[in-house]
């Protein structure tokens, strides 16, 4: 997550920004559909590869709930590993999910909290799944899940939708969304940390692909998955015409 303004002027940090999303965006199987999940998934498997793992939660509530096989997390982003690595029982690699180097080491992987949406290019998507594919035993599983194209999520990042947080230091701040740009299934926007009298602390521009199931379908076959389930929703319903979601669960043959 690293910034527009690499100065920091406002003396907002990357690490800061690390924190700020565990605060935003804690992982939770009690709370959160999505990672419920997940959570069976990550238990069930001995090895479990989690790509795009952010600040770690995921990895640090499968130790918490009594994981004890092995856990590795792969981020490019060098703050958000730094917070993750205060879990020492878990290894912890930067690097894309398309520098993964690993061959047939895991049961599972998982891209969790839309993190396969950062895979943005073709180039990039075929040469990620072929990594996780390579990173997979044979038999071993993939489980994610993108924003189904179809629900227009971007619609909704429009700073009237900014949320307020009081981060791990106490700070009251106000966060917000833009979108910038939509074409060729690429979404880019802006996310605004600011205090609530609106001082803008940090601007950071993404860019998130939303592919359409057919497309997703493809890529993953192309690659070498068998494509085991596909659902529209958290609880296994089918992809319909009001799916948000687009849940995969695909298999290395
Ligand atoms: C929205 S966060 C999700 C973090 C975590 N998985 C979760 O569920 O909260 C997306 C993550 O994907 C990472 N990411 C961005 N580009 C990536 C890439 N090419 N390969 C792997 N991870 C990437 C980012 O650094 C970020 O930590």
């Amino acid at each position: 997550m690293p910034t527009d303004d690499p100065r920091s002027a406002s003396g907002f940090t990357d690490a800061d920004a690390a924190a700020l999303y565990d605060v935003l965006c804690p992982w939770d199987a009690r709370r959160w559909p999505g990672d419920a999940f997940y959570e069976p998934l990550v238990l069930a498997a001995d090895a479990v590869l989690d790509v795009g793992c952010g600040t770690g939660a995921m990895l640090h509530a499968a130790r918490r709930h009594g994981h004890t096989g092995r856990l590795t997390g792969l981020d490019p982003d060098r703050a958000s590993l730094e917070r993750a690595r205060r879990r020492t029982d878990v290894e912890w690699v930067p690097g894309t999910a398309a520098e993964a180097a690993w061959d047939a080491e895991f049961a599972l992987a998982v891209m969790t909290g839309h993190a396969f949406q950062c895979l943005v290019s073709d180039d990039e998507l075929r040469a990620s799944l072929a990594a996780v594919r390579t990173a997979l035993r044979p038999g071993g599983r993939f489980a994610f899940e993108t924003r189904h194209p179809q629900a227009r999520a971007w619609e909704r990042w429009s700073p009237e939708h900014a949320t307020e947080v009081v981060d791990a230091s106490g700070r009251r701040l106000r966060v917000w969304h833009e979108t910038l740009s939509v074409g060729d299934g690429v979404v880019t926007f802006t996310e605004t940390t600011a205090t609530p009298g609106g001082r803008v602390l940090r601007r950071a521009t993404t860019a998130l692909r939303f592919l359409e199931p057919a497309a997703l379908d493809a890529l993953l076959r192309a690659a070498g998955f068998t494509v085991e389930a596909v659902y529209g929703d958290w609880a296994r319903g089918p992809v319909t015409a009001e799916s948000r979601e687009i849940v995969t669960v695909a298999r290395r043959p």
